[in-house]
């Protein structure tokens, strides 16, 4: 098995092993660091420029004729066309991050963003009260700051406040209703939570309302899995158990409590300073989280309980952060098309785009967004549990130990996370094998696998052994015992491929009836967008190989990172990027595709793998 190298990331000085020959813009996502890509990898554009500070990483022609031979030989490449040849330590300036820590936020789209949070505070300082001085600690709080609807805790702080330091407080409003009144100048110290709260995993970013940046990130598995992988489990347990509705909307919100701390002690930062939390969520997700029944999402017409955005204080879901602050939750599209995807296209502006642009989320259930001409048609799709590692045989979830990348060059070749031995395979793997078995002629469009004396000529004997058939069907293997964490032998079975093609169908049926729905060819789509944390590890030639992306050019295919938080940020941020999320649901169509009778047909071609492939863009 070829050795990987490791790559030190600066200045976090995290670090990930990689295969030699793999693009560093996939490896510096692999870290977690996502890269600007607005010319989708085409070396135009130069956003994903970063600078090897040791190590040696031969430049491209594509590279010198974007950067210069001076700016190459300081060092600096384009991350999106640099390949690993051996250890490096890399630099990536802020700039070229998709998140830049600046007070006006530029999204990948170059669009600027100013900083204009719902929470203001102002510090004051008052005169104490003569003795024969009528009015009230309110009155004269107000006489400065103007009249404002105030908030009971605010009225308790107030006189303790005033009197701790010397009448020098700091009102805290959001809107204009205030909520605190805090001892001193605290005007520094205003932060808020932005939530990506997704069926697996939940993030958390808390961000510095006052200048825009990111503080810190913690992320967790999101409890709710101890009741099942998917959201339709859940909605079952709330529909069948007395109390189910309870314990989950608990164990997700101790889940995000538990991030509140992890944030507090990572940034050091005191909670009580947390004035707005934002969620972005699935439509299962923010109603089970919001105490909201879930169960006419079980049954058709799956009626989502809300569409427009909710308010509520964080005291209502006994959040770990000031009691008074303000909790956003964003609005939902239809059944299965929730917040996430709103903030999705808020956080890429999907529906400004001039050429038809498809917005793809890859996960257990996948959600797809077309805009065209400014309106925007959006479903969702049962992807099945196959990408994230289940009802595949060695699948597992992409941590340690998982093949997470496969390429057949003569033999098979792995990447492994963690540089440990292969316990198994991640989605991102099983869509890798799958695409290169086609390639190499080993599994026809039908999703069989062939075996030995079926493979065409050129097929190197070494891929030839790892035919294995057993009861009529042919396996591939892919680790030999001897290799394998686990001591057995690692198998794609031909069953695997079958899980692949049902996941893989029912994303592209969804797409493909949006097209059909918009009037459009996929030669038409001028760009597709894969978020998730999912899309931001496909290899996107494995995917189109595959059939799960229609045909078109790797140039066109852009990775944008986990949307859902970059969207919920931005509400967190912006007054106005909130009633850009209103404005979406006016533009936007929800397709319910269990209504559709051209979803099962659409689907059954789908199943069939694509005879050849459009064009190769060597990832
Ligand atoms: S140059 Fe545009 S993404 Fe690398």
């Amino acid at each position: 098995m070829e050795k990987e190298v490791k790559i030190i990331f600066e200045p976090s000085g995290r670090s990930v092993y990689a295969l030699a020959g793999t693009v560093l813009l996939e490896v510096a996502a692999r870290a977690g660091f996502i890269l600007q890509t607005p010319c989708g990898g085409g070396a135009t554009c130069g956003k994903c420029v970063v600078r090897i500070r040791a190590g040696i990483c031969p430049a491209s022609e594509s590279e010198l004729a974007a950067l210069g031979a001076s700016r190459v030989a300081e060092g600096f490449r384009l991350a999106c066309q640099a390949r690993l040849s051996g250890p490096l330590t890399v630099e990536i300036p802020d700039t070229s991050l998709f998140q830049s820590r600046q007070q006006i936020l530029t999204s990948d789209t170059g669009e600027t963003m100013e900083v204009l949070p719902r929470v203001r505070k102002t510090c004051v300082q008052l005169t104490p009260p003569l003795h024969d001085e009528s009015g009230s600690d309110l009155d004269r709080l107000h006489a400065t700051i103007g009249p404002c609807p105030v908030c009971l805790s605010a009225v308790r702080d107030l006189p303790g406040a005033l009197r701790q330091s010397n009448f020098m407080a700091t009102a805290v409003r959001v809107d204009n209703e205030l909520i605190a009144v805090e001892p001193g100048d605290t005007t520094s110290a205003c932060y808020g939570i932005a939530f990506d709260v997704g069926s697996t995993t939940l993030v958390g970013t808390l961000v510095d309302l006052v200048t825009g940046a990111d503080i810190a990130v913690a992320a967790r598995v999101n409890p709710q899995t101890s009741f099942g992988d998917d959201v339709i489990s859940r909605i079952q347990k709330c529909r069948t158990a007395p109390d189910g509705l309870q314990q989950l909307q608990a164990s997700v919100l101790d889940g995000i409590n538990r991030i509140v701390d992890e944030l507090e002690r990572k940034a050091g930062i005191d909670r009580n300073r947390v004035y707005e939390v934002v969620f972005a969520g699935n439509t299962t997700m923010q109603q089970i989280l919001c105490g909201i029944d879930p169960s006419p999402l079980g049954e058709l017409p799956f009626t989502p309980a809300f569409r427009e955005a909710l308010e509520t204080r964080a005291s209502d879901l006994h959040l770990h952060v000031h009691p008074c602050a303000k909790v956003y939750v964003f609005p939902q599209i239809g059944g299965f098309v929730g917040g996430d995807t709103v903030s999705g296209i808020v956080a890429t502006r999907l529906d400004r785009f001039t050429k038809p642009a498809l917005l793809v989320d890859i996960g257990t259930n996948g959600e797809i967004v077309l805009a065209h001409n400014g309106n925007m048609l959006a479903t969702s799709v049962a992807a099945g549990p196959a990408f994230e590692g289940a009802r595949i045989v060695h699948g597992m979830r992409a941590t340690t130990g998982a093949i997470e990348k496969i390429i057949l060059d003569g033999d098979v070749r792995l990447n492994v996370i963690g540089n440990s031995k292969p316990a198994g395979l991640c989605g991102t793997a099983l869509i890798d094998v799958a695409a290169e078995l086609l390639r190499v002629g080993l599994l026809d469009s039908t999703g069989r696998i062939l075996s030995s004396n079926e493979a065409p000529g050129g097929v190197s004997p070494a891929l030839r052994a790892r035919l294995i058939e057993d009861r009529g069907e042919v396996n591939f293997l892919l680790v030999a015992a001897a290799e394998s964490g686990t001591r057995a032998p690692l198998f794609i079975y031909q069953r695997d491929i079958r899980e692949l093609q049902l996941a893989n169908a029912a994303i592209r049926a969804g797409i493909n009836i949006l097209l059909k729905m918009a009037g459009l060819n996929a030669s038409d789509l001028g760009e597709v967008l894969l978020a998730g944390a999912f899309g931001n590890f496909i290899r996107r030639n494995h995917a189109r190989r595959i059939g799960m992306l229609p045909p078109v050019p790797c140039s066109r295919i852009r990775f944008v990172g986990n949307t859902a938080s970059f969207g919920a940020k931005r509400a967190l941020l912006s007054t106005q990027e909130k009633a850009y999320a209103d404005r979406i649901l006016g533009k936007v169509r929800h397709v319910d595709l269990s209504l559709d009778p051209e979803f099962q047909m659409e689907f059954s071609s789908a199943l069939l793998f694509p005879e050849h492939d459009l064009d190769e863009c060597g990832e």
